[in-house]
């Protein structure tokens, strides 16, 4: 398996706040089955714009890799960020202080909860136009995909790449984002699942759950796709595996 989204690198975000906890996280993950993750902090966040973020998580990535051999833990970690989608997030990715999943052109990009439906296409249009292919980070938490989940139905035919989050499958962030969660599953509009875990404690790396979930209510091809297949693709900048999706009838 491979997670796409999880805050594993100390130091720079709110996730693992220690080279322990960072550890930790990496054996949980590698025990549950995952053999590569894209460690995607926060950055971009309003405010904090860092010229030196790329270089700043760049040796900190390195770091890791070094403990995780020494440790002997199973477990390749790739460059990536989860990209706040604010004011000149472009500028700043084409100039390489923010960075793509594992070099290439496929970004993860998250908004803030309450975003406008509309603010989503017109950042989602001009990612494109500049030539790169958004992986938007759990729609299923926005508020305007709550109330309207057929945005995303418009967003996954545009060639988007839905990420949905595993907290959000699992009930953890609430009964409402978790019927979003299986309305985006059941409409076939969902390329990948990922932890987006922030510690060893809560929100973790553990996939177990997750994998049987998924297999359980979507079927063993929908688990393998989501979790491995597309993972995968994305990371060697190849096209993703899509579905025909089920639209929404609101007659
Ligand atoms: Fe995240």
């Amino acid at each position: 398996m491979i997670d796409l989204h999880i805050h594993i690198l100390p130091g720079i975000d709110d996730g693992a706040q220690s080279w322990d906890d960072a550890v930790e996280m990496a054996e949980m993950a590698a025990e549950s089955g995952v053999d590569t993750v894209a460690a995607t902090v926060h950055s971009n966040l309003p405010g904090k714009p860092d010229p030196r973020e790329a270089a700043l998580y760049l040796k900190q990535l390195k770091e890791f890799r070094q403990i995780l051999e020494e440790e002997k833990i199973p477990l390749t970690v790739l460059p990536g960020m989860e990209i706040f989608a604010g004011e000149e997030f472009l500028k700043r990715l084409q100039k390489g202080q923010l960075l793509s999943l594992n070099q290439t052109r496929y970004v993860l990009m998250e908004f803030p909860m309450d975003v406008p439906a509309a603010e989503i296409y017109r950042v989602l249009f001009e990612t494109t136009e500049a030539g790169y292919l958004p992986v938007l980070a759990h729609p299923e938490r926005y508020f305007c995909v709550q109330k309207v989940p057929a945005h995303v139905y418009e967003w996954y035919q545009m060639g988007i790449v839905i990420q949905i989050n595993k907290g959000s499958i699992l009930g953890r962030f609430g009964k409402k984002v978790q019927r979003t969660a299986d309305s985006l599953l059941r409409h076939k509009i969902v390329t990948v699942a990922a932890s987006d875990a922030h510690s060893p404690y809560i929100r973790t790396p553990d996939m177990v759950e997750l994998k049987e979930v998924l297999r359980e209510n979507y079927g063993e091809s929908v688990r393998q796709r989501l979790l491995t297949e597309n993972p995968r693709r994305i990371l060697r900048g190849e096209k993703t595996l899509r579905t025909n999706p089920v639209p929404y009838d609101y007659s």
